[in-house]
């Protein structure tokens, strides 16, 4: 199999994990089942839960201990798109080329379709301890829980994306509120995913901050890059808004530096997460791949 062909199939086996904890469409909270579902099911790359497991491979991890930590990073980015999409936030109609939640359901139903995604996903995650065969491995769902709180919430998403709101609103412009931005609302959820993979694998600190550090780069990467698409590609190609940015004033790296030194910053950043991955005592040639296709995405 090529990487292309691999890919697909982690792809697949990365939704199949999902659906396992999504909720069935019933009762008199029904529609708002089914806006959670309508958003997390609506496609996208699921390059959160890949990561993840193809780090919790890297360190040696073996066993179902990291599904209901894939889903649950699934449901929190699905979560974070559902908001970021708002007339309050982006105000952006359409998403992975169908009409958004807020745009099918309603703004207040898509504030609640997030705020039960986010909520499905500690339920989700916490089901590990179920899974645990020994104190060793309580021990590391525990840890992994605590990275999913802190890398999702003030110190992380929420915080990237609350000074992102902010900055459209002119104020002082700097680098550093920059890579506070991208490293917050984009990196920490990559990091996320990262780390508990590691951590879930039984890996040592030093491996854990090594995997940190990598999803550093990759996601301040794969913003820069979703803000490269933002203003050269298409709707069609892209399944949502070109322009989105410029519309809302935001703060990117193209705005700051233009497109052919954000290019070059993906590729360095990139490569630096690169030799990170490669340096470890196990090799995982997928995932190196994968991170090097990062560059050139198209979508
Ligand atoms: C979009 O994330 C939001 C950003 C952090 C740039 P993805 O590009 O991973 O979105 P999907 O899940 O593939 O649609
Ligand atoms: C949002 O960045 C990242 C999060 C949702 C946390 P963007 O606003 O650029 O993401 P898109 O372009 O709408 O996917
Ligand atoms: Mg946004
Ligand atoms: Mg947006
Ligand atoms: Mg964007």
């Amino acid at each position: 199999m090529n990487f292309k062909e691999t890919l697909e199939e982690k792809t697949i086996r990365a939704k199949e994990v999902l659906i396992k904890y999504l909720p069935e469409e019933k009762g008199f909270q029904k529609k708002v089942l089914e806006a959670m579902n309508y958003s997390a099911l609506a496609g996208g790359k699921r390059i959160r839960p890949i990561l993840m497991e193809e780090s919790f491979l890297l360190l040696g991890g073996s066993g179902a201990l990291v599904e209901p930590f894939m889903a649950a990073l699934e449901m929190i980015h699905n979560y974070s798109l559902v908001h970021d999409d708002l007339p309050a936030m982006d105000n952006d109609q359409y998403r992975r080329g169908r009409k958004t939640t807020w745009n099918v359901y309603g703004d207040g139903m898509a504030v609640l379709a997030g705020d039960g995604l986010l909520n499905l996903a500690f339920e989700t995650a916490s089901s590990a301890f179920d899974l645990a065969k020994s104190t060793e491995e309580l021990k590391w769902v525990a840890a992994a829980i605590q990275v999913l709180g802190k890398k999702a919430g003030i110190y992380g998403m929420i915080g990237g994306q609350a000074a992102d709101i902010e900055a459209e609103s002119g104020g002082q412009v700097t680098e550093e509120l920059l890579l506070f931005i991208h490293e917050n609302k984009t990196a920490a959820l990559i990091q996320a995913a990262m780390m508990i993979g590691a951590i879930l694998a039984g890996a040592d600190k030093k491996a854990v901050l090594a995997m940190e550090k990598a999803a550093y780069n990759i996601g301040i990467a794969f913003q820069i890059q979703d803000d490269i698409l933002d203003v050269t590609s298409t709707l069609e190609v892209l399944g949502k808004p070109v322009g989105s940015d410029e519309k809302n004033h935001k703060l990117t790296f193209v705005t700051l530096h233009g497109l052919e030194e954000a290019r070059e910053e993906v590729r360095k950043l990139s490569e630096e997460a690169l030799f990170i991955l490669r340096s470890f005592e196990h090799k995982n040639d997928f995932l190196v791949e994968l991170v090097d296709s990062l560059i050139t995405r198209e979508k």
